[in-house]
Protein backbone atom coordinates (compact mmCIF):
# COMPACT_ATOMS: atom_id res chain seq x y z
CA UNK A 1 0.00 0.00 0.00
CA UNK A 2 3.05 2.53 1.02
CA UNK A 3 4.14 1.77 -2.78
CA UNK A 4 0.94 2.22 -3.72
CA UNK A 5 0.88 5.50 -2.09
CA UNK A 6 3.83 6.93 -4.06
CA UNK A 7 5.38 8.46 -0.88
CA UNK A 8 2.22 10.49 0.26
CA UNK A 9 0.41 9.73 3.08
CA UNK A 10 -3.08 8.75 1.74
CA UNK A 11 -3.77 8.39 -1.34
CA UNK A 12 -6.41 11.10 -1.39
CA UNK A 13 -3.48 13.50 -1.22
CA UNK A 14 -1.77 11.72 -4.15
CA UNK A 15 -4.93 12.12 -6.01
CA UNK A 16 -4.94 15.64 -5.38
CA UNK A 17 -1.50 15.48 -6.80
CA UNK A 18 -1.96 13.73 -9.65
CA UNK A 19 -4.64 16.44 -11.25
CA UNK A 20 -2.12 18.19 -13.43
CA UNK A 21 -1.51 14.37 -15.20
CA UNK A 22 -5.08 13.12 -14.77
CA UNK A 23 -6.85 16.78 -16.50
CA UNK A 24 -4.00 16.44 -19.18
CA UNK A 25 -4.80 12.84 -19.50
CA UNK A 26 -8.22 13.53 -19.75
CA UNK A 27 -7.81 15.75 -22.71
CA UNK A 28 -5.32 13.72 -24.47
CA UNK A 29 -6.20 12.55 -28.06
CA UNK A 30 -9.33 14.92 -27.66
CA UNK A 31 -8.07 18.29 -27.67
CA UNK A 32 -6.09 18.64 -30.67
CA UNK A 33 -5.71 22.87 -30.59
CA UNK A 34 -2.54 22.72 -33.71
CA UNK A 35 -5.54 21.47 -35.87
CA UNK A 36 -8.21 23.07 -33.78
CA UNK A 37 -10.50 20.74 -33.06
CA UNK A 38 -11.56 18.60 -30.13
CA UNK A 39 -12.04 14.86 -31.28
CA UNK A 40 -14.74 12.79 -29.42
CA UNK A 41 -16.54 9.77 -30.85
CA UNK A 42 -18.84 9.10 -28.80
CA UNK A 43 -20.31 13.00 -29.38
CA UNK A 44 -19.97 12.63 -32.93
CA UNK A 45 -21.15 9.57 -33.93
CA UNK A 46 -24.34 10.88 -32.35
CA UNK A 47 -24.34 14.20 -33.19
CA UNK A 48 -27.68 14.47 -34.31
CA UNK A 49 -29.00 13.11 -31.48
CA UNK A 50 -27.47 16.24 -29.88
CA UNK A 51 -28.39 18.63 -32.41
CA UNK A 52 -32.02 17.74 -32.25
CA UNK A 53 -32.14 17.44 -28.98
CA UNK A 54 -34.72 19.12 -26.84
CA UNK A 55 -32.66 19.51 -23.65
CA UNK A 56 -29.72 17.92 -22.12
CA UNK A 57 -30.64 16.05 -18.27
CA UNK A 58 -27.45 15.50 -16.58
CA UNK A 59 -28.17 12.71 -13.67
CA UNK A 60 -25.66 11.95 -11.08
CA UNK A 61 -25.17 11.77 -7.14
CA UNK A 62 -22.66 13.85 -4.37
CA UNK A 63 -19.57 15.06 -5.99
CA UNK A 64 -20.45 14.10 -9.61
CA UNK A 65 -23.52 15.70 -9.41
CA UNK A 66 -21.66 18.72 -8.68
CA UNK A 67 -19.67 18.40 -11.73
CA UNK A 68 -23.26 18.39 -13.34
CA UNK A 69 -24.38 21.49 -12.14
CA UNK A 70 -20.85 22.99 -13.24
CA UNK A 71 -22.26 21.18 -16.82
CA UNK A 72 -25.15 23.22 -17.05
CA UNK A 73 -23.48 26.46 -16.87
CA UNK A 74 -21.04 25.28 -19.53
CA UNK A 75 -23.51 23.89 -22.00
CA UNK A 76 -25.93 26.46 -21.55
CA UNK A 77 -23.68 29.05 -21.90
CA UNK A 78 -21.59 27.76 -25.10
CA UNK A 79 -24.11 25.67 -27.01
CA UNK A 80 -27.38 27.21 -25.66
CA UNK A 81 -29.13 23.88 -25.00
CA UNK A 82 -31.56 23.79 -22.06
CA UNK A 83 -29.78 21.27 -19.36
CA UNK A 84 -31.81 20.35 -16.33
CA UNK A 85 -29.22 18.81 -13.43
CA UNK A 86 -31.03 16.37 -11.36
CA UNK A 87 -30.04 14.20 -7.91
CA UNK A 88 -30.20 10.72 -9.70
CA UNK A 89 -32.58 9.36 -7.01
CA UNK A 90 -35.05 12.15 -7.11
CA UNK A 91 -35.45 12.05 -10.53
CA UNK A 92 -36.30 7.69 -10.66
CA UNK A 93 -38.78 7.93 -8.52
CA UNK A 94 -40.78 11.02 -9.42
CA UNK A 95 -42.22 10.10 -12.59
CA UNK A 96 -39.99 12.40 -14.62
CA UNK A 97 -41.01 13.42 -18.42
CA UNK A 98 -38.50 12.43 -20.48
CA UNK A 99 -39.19 11.79 -24.66
CA UNK A 100 -36.71 10.45 -27.22
CA UNK A 101 -36.04 14.19 -27.69
CA UNK A 102 -34.17 13.73 -23.81
CA UNK A 103 -30.64 13.13 -23.82
CA UNK A 104 -29.39 11.98 -20.97
CA UNK A 105 -25.75 12.13 -19.59
CA UNK A 106 -25.28 10.42 -16.25
CA UNK A 107 -21.89 11.37 -14.58
CA UNK A 108 -20.44 8.56 -12.44
CA UNK A 109 -17.08 8.29 -11.21
CA UNK A 110 -17.45 4.68 -10.32
CA UNK A 111 -19.70 3.82 -13.10
CA UNK A 112 -21.46 1.40 -10.36
CA UNK A 113 -23.54 4.21 -8.34
CA UNK A 114 -26.99 2.00 -7.96
CA UNK A 115 -29.47 5.53 -7.98
CA UNK A 116 -27.86 6.67 -11.14
CA UNK A 117 -27.72 3.57 -12.82
CA UNK A 118 -31.72 3.02 -11.97
CA UNK A 119 -32.28 6.35 -12.82
CA UNK A 120 -30.67 5.65 -16.73
CA UNK A 121 -32.24 2.41 -17.10
CA UNK A 122 -36.10 4.57 -16.30
CA UNK A 123 -34.58 7.39 -19.27
CA UNK A 124 -33.69 4.66 -21.48
CA UNK A 125 -37.05 2.92 -21.06
CA UNK A 126 -38.66 5.77 -22.23
CA UNK A 127 -36.61 6.47 -25.38
CA UNK A 128 -33.99 8.89 -24.33
CA UNK A 129 -30.26 8.36 -25.86
CA UNK A 130 -28.21 8.02 -23.01
CA UNK A 131 -24.76 9.38 -22.74
CA UNK A 132 -21.99 7.93 -19.98
CA UNK A 133 -19.29 9.90 -18.34
CA UNK A 134 -17.43 7.27 -15.97
CA UNK A 135 -13.89 6.66 -14.81
CA UNK A 136 -14.11 3.11 -14.46
CA UNK A 137 -13.88 1.55 -17.37
CA UNK A 138 -16.13 -1.39 -18.30
CA UNK A 139 -17.92 -0.35 -15.18
CA UNK A 140 -22.43 -1.46 -15.09
CA UNK A 141 -23.28 2.51 -16.49
CA UNK A 142 -20.36 2.57 -18.73
CA UNK A 143 -21.96 -0.71 -20.18
CA UNK A 144 -25.90 0.40 -20.42
CA UNK A 145 -24.96 3.62 -21.99
CA UNK A 146 -25.50 4.17 -25.51
CA UNK A 147 -22.44 6.00 -26.23
CA UNK A 148 -19.74 7.93 -23.77
CA UNK A 149 -16.63 9.18 -22.64
CA UNK A 150 -14.52 7.54 -20.10
CA UNK A 151 -12.85 10.22 -18.02
CA UNK A 152 -9.18 8.46 -17.56
CA UNK A 153 -8.10 9.97 -14.46
CA UNK A 154 -6.90 6.77 -13.63
CA UNK A 155 -7.74 5.03 -10.12
CA UNK A 156 -9.26 7.19 -7.20
CA UNK A 157 -8.80 5.06 -4.13
CA UNK A 158 -9.52 7.75 -1.52
CA UNK A 159 -13.22 7.88 -0.59
CA UNK A 160 -13.39 11.50 -1.12
CA UNK A 161 -13.22 12.54 -4.91
CA UNK A 162 -10.71 14.55 -5.93
CA UNK A 163 -9.10 13.79 -9.26
CA UNK A 164 -12.55 12.37 -11.01
CA UNK A 165 -14.01 15.34 -10.16
CA UNK A 166 -11.77 17.70 -12.01
CA UNK A 167 -11.80 15.28 -14.87
CA UNK A 168 -15.35 15.15 -14.98
CA UNK A 169 -14.98 18.97 -15.31
CA UNK A 170 -12.85 18.28 -17.96
CA UNK A 171 -15.25 16.02 -20.13
CA UNK A 172 -18.10 18.49 -19.77
CA UNK A 173 -15.82 21.81 -20.68
CA UNK A 174 -14.51 19.74 -24.00
CA UNK A 175 -18.58 18.32 -24.94
CA UNK A 176 -19.67 22.46 -24.42
CA UNK A 177 -17.03 23.50 -26.62
CA UNK A 178 -17.69 20.99 -29.07
CA UNK A 179 -21.30 20.94 -29.12
CA UNK A 180 -21.13 25.10 -29.58
CA UNK A 181 -18.83 25.03 -32.51
CA UNK A 182 -20.96 22.48 -34.10
CA UNK A 183 -24.11 24.23 -33.96
CA UNK A 184 -22.31 27.85 -34.71
CA UNK A 185 -22.79 29.31 -30.98
CA UNK A 186 -19.17 29.35 -30.32
CA UNK A 187 -17.54 31.29 -32.88
CA UNK A 188 -14.05 30.06 -34.62
CA UNK A 189 -11.89 33.40 -32.98
CA UNK A 190 -13.59 32.29 -29.18
CA UNK A 191 -13.52 28.67 -29.79
CA UNK A 192 -9.48 28.86 -30.50
CA UNK A 193 -8.57 31.31 -27.78
CA UNK A 194 -11.15 28.70 -25.47
CA UNK A 195 -9.26 25.67 -26.43
CA UNK A 196 -5.69 27.18 -26.06
CA UNK A 197 -6.67 28.20 -22.62
CA UNK A 198 -8.12 24.83 -21.36
CA UNK A 199 -4.66 23.22 -22.79
CA UNK A 200 -3.06 25.06 -20.46
CA UNK A 201 -5.36 24.50 -17.60
CA UNK A 202 -2.55 21.51 -15.81
CA UNK A 203 -0.37 23.61 -16.32
CA UNK A 204 -2.29 26.01 -13.76
CA UNK A 205 -3.50 23.52 -11.67
CA UNK A 206 0.46 22.55 -11.19
CA UNK A 207 1.63 25.99 -10.30
CA UNK A 208 -1.57 26.38 -7.62
CA UNK A 209 -0.74 22.94 -5.73
CA UNK A 210 2.96 24.72 -5.72
CA UNK A 211 1.51 28.21 -4.34
CA UNK A 212 -1.06 26.76 -2.09
CA UNK A 213 0.26 23.59 -0.84
CA UNK A 214 1.84 25.00 3.02
CA UNK A 215 -0.42 27.77 2.62
CA UNK A 216 -3.68 25.69 3.38
CA UNK A 217 -2.10 23.41 5.96
CA UNK A 218 -0.83 26.64 7.74
CA UNK A 219 -4.55 28.13 7.09
CA UNK A 220 -5.81 24.35 8.51
CA UNK A 221 -4.07 24.38 11.44
CA UNK A 222 -6.28 27.40 12.64
CA UNK A 223 -9.55 25.75 12.07
CA UNK A 224 -9.24 22.20 13.75
CA UNK A 225 -12.16 22.98 16.37
CA UNK A 226 -14.10 24.46 14.17
CA UNK A 227 -17.70 23.31 14.43
CA UNK A 228 -19.20 24.59 10.94
CA UNK A 229 -18.50 25.69 7.61
CA UNK A 230 -20.19 28.09 4.80
CA UNK A 231 -18.71 28.05 1.44
CA UNK A 232 -19.58 30.38 -0.85
CA UNK A 233 -19.36 31.44 -4.68
CA UNK A 234 -21.41 32.93 -7.63
CA UNK A 235 -22.14 31.19 -11.09
CA UNK A 236 -19.46 28.78 -12.22
CA UNK A 237 -18.15 28.67 -8.55
CA UNK A 238 -21.30 28.35 -6.59
CA UNK A 239 -21.10 24.51 -7.52
CA UNK A 240 -17.20 24.66 -6.72
CA UNK A 241 -18.52 25.99 -3.13
CA UNK A 242 -20.88 23.05 -2.94
CA UNK A 243 -18.08 20.53 -3.59
CA UNK A 244 -15.30 22.03 -0.85
CA UNK A 245 -18.20 21.88 1.52
CA UNK A 246 -18.97 18.37 0.63
CA UNK A 247 -15.28 17.41 0.80
CA UNK A 248 -14.67 19.26 3.96
CA UNK A 249 -17.49 17.72 5.38
CA UNK A 250 -17.03 14.20 4.33
CA UNK A 251 -13.71 14.04 5.42
CA UNK A 252 -12.80 15.97 9.06
CA UNK A 253 -17.05 15.60 9.67
CA UNK A 254 -17.11 19.50 10.94
CA UNK A 255 -20.45 20.52 9.37
CA UNK A 256 -20.21 22.66 6.19
CA UNK A 257 -22.73 24.07 3.43
CA UNK A 258 -21.97 25.86 -0.16
CA UNK A 259 -24.21 28.44 -0.89
CA UNK A 260 -24.84 30.79 -3.70
CA UNK A 261 -23.02 33.77 -2.82
CA UNK A 262 -26.11 36.29 -3.00
CA UNK A 263 -28.63 33.54 -1.35
CA UNK A 264 -26.32 34.07 1.90
CA UNK A 265 -28.89 37.31 2.54
CA UNK A 266 -31.83 35.05 2.31
CA UNK A 267 -30.85 33.07 5.44
CA UNK A 268 -27.50 31.95 6.31
CA UNK A 269 -26.34 35.62 7.38
CA UNK A 270 -27.94 35.15 10.82
CA UNK A 271 -25.57 32.44 11.36
CA UNK A 272 -22.43 34.49 10.96
CA UNK A 273 -20.23 35.68 13.89
CA UNK A 274 -17.23 35.41 14.84
CA UNK A 275 -17.08 31.74 14.87
CA UNK A 276 -18.20 31.48 12.18
CA UNK A 277 -15.29 30.61 8.42
CA UNK A 278 -16.60 31.28 5.08
CA UNK A 279 -14.39 29.79 2.44
CA UNK A 280 -15.11 33.00 -0.64
CA UNK A 281 -14.37 31.79 -4.29
CA UNK A 282 -13.91 35.26 -5.53
CA UNK A 283 -11.80 35.51 -8.81
CA UNK A 284 -11.99 38.38 -10.82
CA UNK A 285 -14.03 37.33 -14.08
CA UNK A 286 -16.77 36.22 -12.03
CA UNK A 287 -19.32 38.65 -10.03
CA UNK A 288 -16.73 40.20 -8.89
CA UNK A 289 -18.15 43.17 -7.40
CA UNK A 290 -21.03 41.18 -6.13
CA UNK A 291 -18.51 39.25 -4.03
CA UNK A 292 -16.86 42.06 -2.65
CA UNK A 293 -20.13 43.52 -0.84
CA UNK A 294 -21.00 39.43 0.04
CA UNK A 295 -17.31 40.20 1.80
CA UNK A 296 -18.09 43.25 3.10
CA UNK A 297 -21.16 41.91 4.99
CA UNK A 298 -19.62 38.67 6.57
CA UNK A 299 -17.01 41.25 7.94
CA UNK A 300 -19.34 43.51 9.38
CA UNK A 301 -20.60 40.29 11.13
CA UNK A 302 -17.09 39.60 12.19
CA UNK A 303 -16.89 36.39 10.56
CA UNK A 304 -13.56 34.75 9.63
CA UNK A 305 -12.99 34.76 6.09
CA UNK A 306 -11.30 32.35 3.98
CA UNK A 307 -11.29 34.09 0.38
CA UNK A 308 -9.79 31.78 -2.98
CA UNK A 309 -8.99 34.61 -5.23
CA UNK A 310 -6.69 36.31 -8.35
CA UNK A 311 -3.18 36.63 -8.13
CA UNK A 312 -2.97 40.34 -7.54
CA UNK A 313 -6.51 40.69 -6.33
CA UNK A 314 -6.71 43.59 -3.84
CA UNK A 315 -10.46 44.70 -2.63
CA UNK A 316 -11.04 41.57 -1.35
CA UNK A 317 -7.56 40.36 -0.21
CA UNK A 318 -7.45 43.51 1.81
CA UNK A 319 -10.75 42.73 3.74
CA UNK A 320 -10.52 38.91 4.12
CA UNK A 321 -8.62 36.94 7.28
CA UNK A 322 -6.81 34.44 4.58
CA UNK A 323 -6.15 34.91 1.24
CA UNK A 324 -5.44 31.99 -1.42
CA UNK A 325 -4.09 33.24 -4.35
CA UNK A 326 -4.80 31.19 -8.04
CA UNK A 327 -3.58 32.36 -11.34
CA UNK A 328 -6.32 33.87 -13.52
CA UNK A 329 -8.50 32.28 -16.34
CA UNK A 330 -12.07 32.67 -17.91
CA UNK A 331 -14.62 31.75 -15.63
CA UNK A 332 -15.59 29.18 -17.23
CA UNK A 333 -12.18 27.36 -16.00
CA UNK A 334 -12.39 28.88 -12.38
CA UNK A 335 -13.99 25.96 -10.85
CA UNK A 336 -11.10 23.54 -12.05
CA UNK A 337 -8.31 25.62 -10.66
CA UNK A 338 -10.25 27.28 -6.89
CA UNK A 339 -11.39 23.00 -6.42
CA UNK A 340 -7.84 22.55 -5.70
CA UNK A 341 -7.21 24.45 -2.82
CA UNK A 342 -10.29 23.79 -1.20
CA UNK A 343 -9.40 20.02 -1.62
CA UNK A 344 -6.02 20.84 0.44
CA UNK A 345 -7.84 22.77 2.89
CA UNK A 346 -10.03 19.77 3.67
CA UNK A 347 -7.35 17.54 3.61
CA UNK A 348 -5.21 18.88 5.95
CA UNK A 349 -8.02 20.14 8.49
CA UNK A 350 -9.14 16.23 8.29
CA UNK A 351 -5.43 15.00 9.23
CA UNK A 352 -4.81 17.86 12.20
CA UNK A 353 -8.18 16.29 13.62
CA UNK A 354 -6.67 12.89 13.37
CA UNK A 355 -9.58 11.86 11.02
CA UNK A 356 -9.29 8.91 8.69
CA UNK A 357 -8.69 10.63 5.74
CA UNK A 358 -8.81 8.01 2.86
CA UNK A 359 -11.56 5.45 4.60
CA UNK A 360 -14.45 8.50 6.19
CA UNK A 361 -16.44 6.64 8.76
CA UNK A 362 -19.87 5.73 7.36
CA UNK A 363 -18.86 6.24 3.39
CA UNK A 364 -18.11 3.76 0.58
CA UNK A 365 -16.27 4.53 -2.27
CA UNK A 366 -19.16 3.40 -4.05
CA UNK A 367 -22.74 3.37 -3.46
CA UNK A 368 -24.19 0.31 -4.80
CA UNK A 369 -27.61 0.19 -2.94
CA UNK A 370 -29.88 2.89 -2.10
C1 LIG B 1 -17.43 12.13 -3.26
O1 LIG B 1 -16.41 12.68 -2.52
C2 LIG B 1 -18.31 11.21 -2.55
N1 LIG B 1 -17.61 10.17 -1.91
C3 LIG B 1 -19.62 10.83 -3.22
O2 LIG B 1 -20.46 11.94 -3.09
C4 LIG B 1 -19.62 10.36 -4.67
O3 LIG B 1 -19.27 11.41 -5.52
C5 LIG B 1 -21.00 9.81 -5.04
O4 LIG B 1 -21.29 8.68 -4.25
C6 LIG B 1 -21.13 9.46 -6.51
O5 LIG B 1 -20.26 8.44 -6.88
P1 LIG B 1 -20.00 8.09 -8.38
O6 LIG B 1 -19.40 9.28 -9.03
O7 LIG B 1 -19.06 6.91 -8.34
O8 LIG B 1 -21.32 7.73 -9.00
Amino acid sequence: EQIEKGGYEHFMLKEIFEQPKSVHDTMRGRLLVDEGIIKMAGIWDHIEKFKNANRIIIIACGTSWHAGLIGEYLIEEYARIPVEVEYASEFRYRNPIITDKDVVIAISQSGETADTMAALKLAKEKGAFIYGICNVVDSSIARITDAGSYTHAGPEIGVASTKAFTAQLTILTLIAFKLGKHNGNLGNAEFMSLISELEAIPKKIEEVLNTTHELTQNIAKDFINATNFLYLGRGYNYPAALEGALKLKEISYIHAEGYPAAEMKHGPIALIDENMPIVIIAPKKGHYDKIVSNVQEIKARKGKVIAVVNKGDEQVSAMADYVIEIPVTSECFSPIVASVPLQLLAYYIAVYRGANVDQPRNLAKSVTVE
